[in-house]
């Protein structure tokens, strides 16, 4: 079901008798490049996009929280004073997680009703549990008429997918989700949190293909990516001072320490640095019309996360041979964490159409996967109102 405002009011009427007061909607996002660099304090470069959660809700005073989720046909109904983490990790983690972590944050928040709804799609790398998770942030913060940045925002919802559904993430999915503008893509320097906004080109589309294959964080291998960059991270820090993450590493200390680190933490770490110059020059690139070293950038970062950091997948690596191959694409690579999910494909706006139907006719061809090959376009972050 495709959710809006409206569709999602309607909804709140039947379940709760009664009208909304406040509402909320936040994108989902595309990384266009830098990835797995956020939690080495690195840079990456996504667009929040069309793609987004929607929730409406009205106020209560008697510390009693009822979320209605559409997607799940599910609700839940908590006493906010015996809110904590659940022992299962699902859908009421991530609904009920922000007014925690909200609250944590000290933020005034007396109870409410809610229904949410998101057309993220979920478990396809485009950040549905971050839209998520910022929708609602968007409702504690219109219920309670806080003035709060759409960083601060990022920060609390972060925390509720750290700390609520112990999802061991960076800050990328949720400032985007949070802070993304109309035609602009982020440049985020994640050990400072300053964003620098890089106008999209005209001409040109940012299209997702979804692999068929879902990929979950909690599985172990985003953490596991992690450790094996600290495990090497250890050796260089002792020889090297001033190092606090892979931000601070150059390719020649990096060489410096080949043979002293595990090879696996070599070459993790080989593409988190190379990732880091790969997203600045890109950002660079998109802001002067550099097109076609964007989607060489792209490219390369796609064999580096393949390689190197090993993250993706055999139908990943089909969709980006396959797009590649299709007239008008100029870059194409998986997005988000990996290990399925979507790709992402820059794309002439005249060529898009076609390109969308090729690449959907190859990939079943050559996998028997139906996938779906969406446009996006680069949208705002966390919108809120009363009604
Ligand atoms: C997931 C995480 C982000 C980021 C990407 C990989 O989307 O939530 O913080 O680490 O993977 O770039």
């Amino acid at each position: 079901m495709r959710h809006s405002l409206d569709s999602i009011t309607a909804i709140f009427k039947q379940v709760f008798a009664t009208n909304p007061t406040v509402w909320a909607d936040a994108g989902g996002r595309v990384n266009i490049i830098g990835e797995h660099t956020d939690y080495h304090d690195g840079f990456v470069l996504p667009t929040a996009i069309d793609l987004r959660s929607y929730a409406v809700a009205s106020g209560r005073d008697d510390g009693i929280l009822r979320i209605y989720a559409a997607d799940y046909d599910g609700s839940v109904q908590v006493a906010l004073d015996e809110l904590r983490p659940f022992q299962q990790i699902d859908w009421r983690s991530y609904t009920c997680g922000p007014f925690w972590s909200w609250l944590k944050a000290e933020h005034p928040f007396t109870g409410a009703d809610v229904v949410i709804g998101s057309n993220v799609p979920a478990g396809g790398g485009l950040s549905s549990s971050a839209s998520i998770e910022v929708t609602l942030l968007g409702i504690a913060k219109a219920l309670s008429n806080e003035i709060l940045s759409c960083l601060n925002i990022a920060i609390i919802a972060r925390a509720a997918e750290n700390l609520f559904c112990d999802v061991p993430c960076g800050i990328m999915d949720q400032m985007a989700s949070s802070c993304g503008q109309k035609h602009k893509a982020l440049l985020i320097d994640c050990r400072s949190l300053e964003t620098k906004l890089v106008t999209t080109p005209n001409d040109w589309v940012f299209v997702v293909a979804d692999s068929g294959v879902p990929r979950s964080l909690a599985t172990g291998e985003y953490a596991r990516r992690r450790s094996e960059c600290d495990a090497g991270m250890k050796t260089i820090t002792q020889l090297y001072k001033h190092v606090r993450a892979a931000r601070d590493v150059s390719m020649d200390m990096l060489n410096t320490v080949k043979g002293r680190i595990p090879e696996v933490s070599f070459r993790r770490l080989r593409h988190a640095i190379s990732e880091n110059e790969r997203t600045l020059t890109a950002a660079d690139a998109l802001k002067t019309g550099g097109i076609y070293l964007t989607g060489q950038l792209m490219q390369q970062s796609h064999e580096s996360l393949a390689k190197d950091y090993e993250v993706s997948c055999r139908e990943l690596d089909t969709l980006v041979e396959i797009a590649s191959g299709i007239k008008g694409c100029v870059g194409a690579r998986l997005t988000g964490a990996g290990f399925g999910g979507n790709t992402v494909n820059l794309v002439h706006k005249d060529a898009a159409n076609d390109f969308c139907s090729q690449l959907k006719t190859k990939y079943r061809e050559a996998t028997g996967i139906k996938t779906a090959v969406r446009i996006v376009r680069p949208s705002a972050g966390l919108q809120t109102g009363r009604f």
